[in-house]
């Protein structure tokens, strides 16, 4: 299964999300997160560099790199993507029970074919208004059946409640019921490095019923 956080908006959660959800996913299952990034977020996470070297020209062997953690390989980012025109199924068909992809966040060619070619998309969105409107943008250019939306930064506020009402409005397949929320402990991850999930169980329960409405 092919899974892709994509949102038209930069600093939404798509990294956080896509490498928490790696993590997570590979617990139990074979999990590759390809970080297709030029800007290589997801890559830092995991001390990967990002390099210019054409990754939709090589083998497997030479791209696919291990992580720290057993069951997760990650294809670090590749500056060469910014001139991407086409040739991203390639990359796609590896033996893996679950592949993430980070995208990043334009609407170009290689977007396009990103989201043409996942199972499902995940939007994550920080929750207002106007990012209902950038989800219904992207709901409307029609690239993808399974887009859905996931409130990310929630906190308990009355203007986050309302949003959420409004996101319950949408047809059920088309948003997370649960949602991510505002937490210290996810915005410290890039000072080690290490999973919010991994550090706490109430952070790990939030994303595992995310992961529960994939699975
Ligand atoms: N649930 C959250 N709570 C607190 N901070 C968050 C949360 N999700 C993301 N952030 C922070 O917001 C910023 C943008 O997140 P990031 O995942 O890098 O977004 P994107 O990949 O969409 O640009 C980062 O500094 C990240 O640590
Ligand atoms: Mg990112």
């Amino acid at each position: 299964m092919i899974i892709s956080l994509f949102n038209s908006k930069g600093g939404v959660g798509k990294t956080t999300t896509c490498v928490n959800l790696a993590y997570l996913t590979s617990l139990k299952y074979k999990t590759l997160l390809i970080d297709l990034d030029t800007q290589g977020a997801s890559s830092y996470f995991f001390d990967k560099k990002v390099k210019k070297r054409n990754l939709l020209n090589k083998n497997p062997s030479e791209i696919i790199k291990s992580t720290q953690y057993p069951n997760l390989d990650i294809i670090p980012a590749d500056t060469k993507l910014e001139n991407y025109k086409n040739g991203l199924e390639k990359i796609l068909k590896h033996d893996y029970d679950f592949i993430f992809i980070d995208a990043p966040a334009n609407l170009n060619k290689l977007t396009r074919d990103i989201i043409k070619h996942s199972n499902m998309i995940i939007i994550p969105a920080l929750p207002n208004i106007l990012s209902l409107r950038t989800y219904n943008q992207i709901l409307s250019l029609k690239l993808n059946n399974n887009l859905k939306l996931l409130l990310n930064r929630v906190e308990n506020s009355e203007i986050h409640k309302k949003v959420i009402k409004a996101v319950m409005k949408l047809p059920k397949n088309q948003y997370f019921r649960n949602y991510i929320p505002k937490s210290n402990i996810i915005e410290e991850m890039p000072f080690d490095k290490k999973p919010a999930v991994m550090k706490n169980e109430k952070i790990k329960k939030a994303y595992m019923n995310i992961l529960r409405e994939i699975i």
